[in-house]
């Protein structure tokens, strides 16, 4: 097997930092009432571990995992549930954490899937978006970096289940 080409695009140091400006201006939206943290399985486990631990104490940590599937070369914009939630989000303060908004299907389906639940508030943030991507609109309220149309990996980022544990960012040069 080649080993795998990447070019750095964020340090661990960059993403921390910037973790860090969004949990101040998450913090300043949803105040110190309790907030429910909804992880969208695999890609946000880092993410949402960070992040999570700048936000004070009233927070519950749930998670979601979907799988969206391609019909040919064109997305059918279909989603699945893999795994629901395991509590109700009814009259809660609810923030979606993604690892990544690419074509926007999975927050968008994500985001009117759980509207049906009644929360209280539902915002959502992502640690990366690719606008060029954007195949739908899915509107989330806090961004990390939005990132040109690459493939990237690493801080929970998979190509083909590898990558994940990587502490930074990276652009995959030679996916096989
Ligand atoms: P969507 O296209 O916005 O629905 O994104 C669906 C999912 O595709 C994301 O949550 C990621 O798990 C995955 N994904 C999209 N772009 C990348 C990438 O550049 N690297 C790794 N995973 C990605």
């Amino acid at each position: 097997m080649t080993e795998p080409q990447l070019d750095i695009l964020y340090t661990e140091d960059q993403i921390q930092a910037r973790i860090k400006d969004l949990s101040l201006q998450i913090r300043r939206d949803y105040g110190d009432e309790p907030m429910v943290l909804i992880g969208v399985l695999k890609g946000s486990l880092m993410f949402l571990a960070d992040l999570s631990r700048h936000l004070g104490h009233q927070v519950r940590i749930d998670f979601m995992q979907l799988s969206s599937y391609e019909g040919g070369t064109s997305s059918t914009g279909v989603v699945q549930i893999r795994k629901d939630l395991d509590q109700t989000i009814e009259g809660e303060r609810v923030l979606i954490v993604e690892d990544i908004v690419d074509t926007g299907l999975t927050l968008a389906h994500l985001r009117e899937l759980l509207m049906t639940r009644h929360p209280s508030m539902l915002r959502a943030v992502s640690l990366l978006r690719k606008p060029e991507a954007a195949k739908v609109e899915a509107t989330c309220e806090y961004v990390g970096f939005e990132i040109p149309n690459q493939f990237v990996v690493g801080y929970g980022l998979d190509y083909r289940e590898r990558f994940r544990n990587l502490p930074y960012i990276g652009i995959l040069l030679n996916p096989d």
